[in-house]
């Protein structure tokens, strides 16, 4: 274990925006944690843990100890008559597991390509796009607790998963003696491994119009997992910038939901508002819809701003020399929020961790 002081963060945020992590360690294995848990001069520091860094807005130099999550390594863990179980280690890049999967001919994490960051990152916030959730996909996770270093194992129930939720997104209520009480993991452990269970009887997931679309311009009714990932790289780069051009956190707010009273009373004043039902009664909006018809698209508050094309994403338009600060984010985030607010009647929430 090798302590690391006043490390640039720039690189390791996908907004590029600049910050130091006053104290960084990077997480290779197991015993990586527990070294850090043996230090005594490392006890008293709060403990960030960084995967990707693609879901995180950083406000300022990091005084937490950061734990750079570098935990490599991909392998089938084992085939049942319906299943690939297959394995990857927390600090492997995301979309090229999914195309090593891909490689290997087992298929089901396709509609998933390009979506920035590592594979620890994407249960924590039940990644999810085109049609599929990771949720669909996965089968159980092993990670560390942070306090003792015990090593677990989750199954789908246990994660919690919801949209863009998971157990690890919330924070265990302290009972009164101080101790961690009732559900929330956010904070707690360290995601290690993540496996997921690929169908063998796999069927393409293209009901998404834009996937429908590409299927018929292209006479295609029953398209191969490749073309499946081939169709959404090119959707997503058409729509959504890529970090390592234009900095950025994918979507910046998540999709509201909103009663059907609710919805009604809206669709009187806006006919043409983006609107979902969803299984259980609600309605889901659009909340790129919502922000767009607000006239933020292409606006500009410092060095953040919004993308020209797809109005929930935030870009950093200062580049490597010149970054937006986090504090921009976030009032160019609070002044969208405000104005989503005064108009409809909504309070958008946030995707990202904000530091
Ligand atoms: N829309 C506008 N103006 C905009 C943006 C969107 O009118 O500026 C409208 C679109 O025309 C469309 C609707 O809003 O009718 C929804 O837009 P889109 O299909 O692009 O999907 P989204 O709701 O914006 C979600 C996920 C994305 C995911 C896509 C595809 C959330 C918060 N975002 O976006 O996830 O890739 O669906 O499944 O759920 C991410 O989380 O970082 C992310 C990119």
């Amino acid at each position: 274990m090798i302590l690391e002081r006043d490390v640039p963060l720039q690189t390791y945020n996908s907004f590029g925006i600049q910050a130091k992590a006053h104290r960084l360690v990077r997480i290779r294995n197991e015993a990586d944690w527990l070294a850090v848990l043996a230090e005594p001069a490392l006890a008293p520091f709060p403990r960030l843990v960084l995967g990707g860094g693609s879901n995180i807005v950083l406000t300022g130099d990091v005084s937490a100890l950061v734990l750079k999550v570098e935990i490599a390594g991909r392998r089938l863990a084992e085939e049942t008559p319906k299943h690939w179980i297959v394995e990857a280690g927390a600090g492997e890049n995301w979309h090229h597991f999914v195309e090593w999967t891909l490689d290997q001919g087992w298929p089901g994490l396709e509609n998933l390509a390009l979506i920035p960051g590592s594979v620890g990152a994407t249960p924590v916030q039940n990644v999810g796009a085109y049609g599929v959730e990771l949720q669909d996909r996965f089968h159980s996770l092993d990670a560390v607790r942070l306090d003792d270093g015990t090593s677990f194992t989750l199954d789908a129930a246990q994660c919690a998963f919801g949209y863009r939720d998971s157990v690890f997104k919330h924070q265990a209520p302290l009972n009164a003696n101080g101790q961690v009480e009732g559900f929330g993991l956010a904070g707690r452990c360290l995601i290690t491994r993540v496996r997921f269970a690929l169908p063998k009887s796999w069927r393409a997931e293209i009901s998404y119009l834009e996937l429908q679309r590409l299927a018929q311009e292209q006479g295609v009714s029953q398209p191969t997992a490749q073309q499946v990932f081939d169709w959404v790289c090119s959707i997503r780069r058409a729509k959504l910038p890529d970090p390592a051009v234009l900095g950025n956190a994918g979507s910046f707010f998540k999709n509201p939901t909103v009663s059907a009273e609710q919805c009604a009373d809206i669709i009187a004043r806006e006919p043409n508002i983006v609107h979902y039902p969803m299984p259980d009664g609600r309605i889901k909006l659009a909340a790129g819809w919502l922000i767009d018809a607000c006239g933020w698209k292409g606006k500009t508050i410092g060095h953040a701003g919004v993308y020209e094309r797809q109005a929930l994403v935030l870009v950093n338009r200062g580049g490597r020399d010149n970054p937006a600060t986090g504090g921009e984010v976030m009032t160019l985030a609070r002044a969208i929020q405000t104005s989503v607010y005064e108009r409809f009647g909504i309070l958008l929430e946030p995707e990202p961790v904000v530091v």
